[in-house]
């Protein structure tokens, strides 16, 4: 089957569909995305991906190109068109297309790609024996708190994680702090058993996932601290993690060479991730319609 992308009003076989060599996205990485989970063919935690499409749209000055429902329509066209049940659906708005110059006039209009794919899968006994990450020099610009296309030190780093037989890595900042992770937000539970995971601020990507667990933490008696950690506590941690759209919970079980009490998932994490699924199986039938302008 032909897998079927969304490119600027019309829906094409991924072949056909393409942008213009002068998009500022291809060539400035001027656009913003989003990767949203489906569940059951539900979306997962919508109104938290537009909420934070539209932050990061106004934070680089680009027009919202269509109303939440007419996106949400169009997402869930593309869910269908590919007959994706549990996957992603990927939306990519573009300041649009003008001859190369840095600056950008007012009038020009936002490109939009959205397409979907099953969820990669993960194998279940990834999850029950956890992963390795590794530590790399947190590289990237000073406002990752925006969801911008500008990927290469993440996919860099992820790079460097997978030739090393890792999954994930932890950007670390020059104060030795981890910041997040490659593609996921990161958590420990420290020697006093507190959950903890770094504040939200210009120095991480506020996580849909990372905001759903918290408040699922919280309703069910976890503590969680939000504060920044070291790398050597992370290392020093009970347990580890990284939180996701694709990861949803993901237990780290060593850090470069450090392995995390006893080398296996911690029950914070395996308890989380449990309370996510429970999230996941009750995202109402109208999600994709019940979406406020
Ligand atoms: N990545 N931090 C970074 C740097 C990310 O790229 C992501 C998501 C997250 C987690 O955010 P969320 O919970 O909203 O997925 C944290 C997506 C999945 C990606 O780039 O493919």
């Amino acid at each position: 089957m032909s897998r079927i992308a969304y490119v600027n009003g019309r829906y094409l076989p991924h072949r056909a569909a393409s942008v213009h060599i002068e998009d500022r996205g291809h060539q400035f990485a001027d656009g913003i995305y989003e990767v949203i989970a489906v569940w059951k063919g539900r979306p997962v935690d919508l109104a938290g991906h537009f909420d934070r499409l539209e932050t990061g749209l106004r934070e680089l000055k680009i027009p919202m190109p269509a109303n939440r429902p007419v996106l949400a329509h169009v997402l869930r066209e593309v869910v269908r068109r590919n007959k994706v049940t549990d996957g992603i659906v990927y939306l990519q708005v573009n300041r649009g297309t003008a001859p190369r110059v840095h600056t950008w006039s007012q009038g020009i209009k936002p490109s939009v790609v959205a397409t979907a794919r099953p969820m990669p899968a993960i194998r279940k006994q990834v999850i029950e024996d956890g992963v390795k990450v590794i530590s790399v020099e947190d590289i990237r610009w000073k406002r990752r708190d925006i969801k911008t296309v500008g990927l290469l030190p993440n996919a860099m780093a992820k790079q460097k994680a997978a030739e090393a037989g890792c999954y994930e890595v932890f950007q670390v900042d020059a104060d030795g702090m981890v910041t997040e992770a490659g593609a996921s937000n990161a958590w420990i539970v420290d020697q006093q058993g507190r959950l903890v995971t770094r504040p939200l601020g210009h120095e991480i990507l506020p996580g849909i996932t990372r905001a759903t667990l918290i408040d699922l933490a919280r309703a069910n008696g976890i503590e969680v601290e939000e504060r920044a950690f070291s790398l050597e506590e992370a290392k020093q941690a009970r347990e580890a993690f990284v939180s996701g759209t694709t990861a949803f919970v993901m237990p780290v079980v060593q850090i470069d060479d450090a392995v995390l009490g006893n080398g296996k998932p911690g029950s914070v994490a395996t308890r989380l991730r449990a309370l996510y699924y429970d999230h996941l199986n009750a995202i109402p039938a109208d999600a994709w319609t019940h979406v406020a302008s």
